[in-house]
């Protein structure tokens, strides 16, 4: 006699649906009549791979700061979108984006979560696995053992240098060969906004690293309107960098700036007494006028700056999952700042300031992770204090159009 043995009852599969046609619609609209995106934006994993395919492999992604690597050998080691790369100064001064895979058997010379430091100093690349060795510029300048190897040019050997470009101090790469120059993408973004601030001429004096429970774009959204601050910042950026006044630059195909103007009484000082009231010294070359407000910066797609008179916010935002993102918080401040007296002093000040007010940006921007798996989640009105996520969905909607895939 047989036994019938009952199929097994799958799982119902998570709903997954294309968020391409909604963010269509969505940039389409009007700024009175804008909206959110739909949430598979930020959940969905063909999505997240059309983004990694379509923007962060095809756009120029900005990695470092030349302050961070001020010496032949300084290094910063990063990963774009399973990339391993690898931003080096040379003996020549010349700061060139490598590619971290050995030329051998293709090891990462420096894998993630091997106590591989995220920065530092080396005067040759070394591979660990046989100890092939290169120099600063890539090129193989060891190889053990390889004296049998028949009709091999070892001078041809060198790992793999990806297109860079250094943009008002910041290293970005591009991974794709097509590209056009940054420097035509980001002309008018340096020309009229943030070449005011001269953050070649600059130090980055503190960053923290943070893994991410959430879309990459949930905390570009979040740093880009200051609607916000009346709510989760109402003890920390509320106060001196109110809500209600910010208004946002017209849309621009390639960026997206919003004015945040100091609270009146703030204004009235410095207009009064000048513009000392900063704890670090001002960027010199900015105006008065440009010491009444803060600003926020998106060059399209990912590139944030939080600029104050006296320092300035750069944070490097990476995807690495569907749900997940990497980021790494900055300051950059003017040079000469180090050699105040109290200095260290106040700079603990300033960082314990930045990762408090950064505190409350995480705990919504994970929360707001949480709405976009819910059955409970249905598409928002924005106010015209988000402005910017409305200049951010047109950008969006043009990769996906670019793409074929509108
Ligand atoms: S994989 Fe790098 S030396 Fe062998
Ligand atoms: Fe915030």
């Amino acid at each position: 006699m047989t036994t019938l043995i009952p199929p097994t009852v799958a799982p119902a599969p998570i709903k997954i649906s294309d968020p391409k046609p909604g963010i269509l619609e969505a940039a389409s609209k009007p700024r009175e009549l804008s909206t959110t995106l739909p949430s598979t934006a930020y959940t969905d994993p063909a999505f997240a791979k059309f983004e990694e395919n379509e923007i962060f492999k095809k756009e120029w992604i900005s990695l470092a700061h030349v302050s961070q690597i001020p010496n032949p050998g300084d290094f910063v080691r990063v990963d774009l979108c399973g990339e391993p790369l690898l931003v080096v100064r040379g003996k020549d001064n010349e700061v060139r984006v490598l590619s971290r895979v050995c030329r051998h058997r293709g090891m990462d010379l420096m894998p993630s979560g091997f106590d591989h430091p995220d920065c530092g100093h080396q005067r040759v690349i070394l591979c660990p696995y046989h100890l092939w060795s290169y120099d600063l510029t890539g090129k193989l300048v060891g190889a053990p053992e390889m004296q049998k190897a028949a009709c091999w040019d070892r001078s041809e050997v060198a790992l793999h240098t990806f297109r860079s470009e250094i943009w008002e101090g910041f290293i970005f790469v591009t991974l794709s060969p097509d590209t056009p120059p940054l420097s035509e993408k980001y002309a008018r973004l340096k020309d009229e906004f943030v070449g005011k601030w001269d953050i070649s001429n600059a130090d980055l004096v503190w960053s923290q690293h943070w893994d991410c429970e959430f879309n990459w774009k949930i905390l570009l959204e979040n740093f880009m309107e200051a609607y916000h601050h009346m709510g989760a910042h109402m003890k920390t950026l509320e106060p001196f960098l109110p809500a209600r006044g910010c208004w946002t630059e017209p849309y621009d195909p390639n960026f997206s700036a919003m004015h945040l103007p100091l609270k009146d009484s703030l204004k009235e000082q410095i207009l009064a007494h000048g513009d000392a009231i900063n704890p670090f010294p001002n960027f010199p070359t900015l105006k008065l006028e440009d010491k009444l407000e803060w600003w926020v910066f998106l060059g399209f797609p990912n590139f944030l700056l939080f600029t104050a008179p006296d320092r300035v916010y750069w944070y490097r935002l990476l995807p690495t999952g569907p749900e997940t993102c990497s980021l790494l918080t900055t300051m950059i401040v003017p040079k000469g700042t180090k050699d105040l007296p109290d200095y260290e002093a106040i700079k603990a000040k300033e960082v314990a300031g930045g990762i408090a007010f950064h505190m409350e940006d995480m705990e919504v921007c994970t929360a707001t992770q949480r709405g976009m798996r819910s059955l409970g989640y249905a598409q928002g009105r924005l106010s015209h204090l988000e402005e910017p996520m409305w200049h951010f969905q047109k950008y969006l909607a043009t990769r996906i159009e670019q793409a074929g895939q509108g």
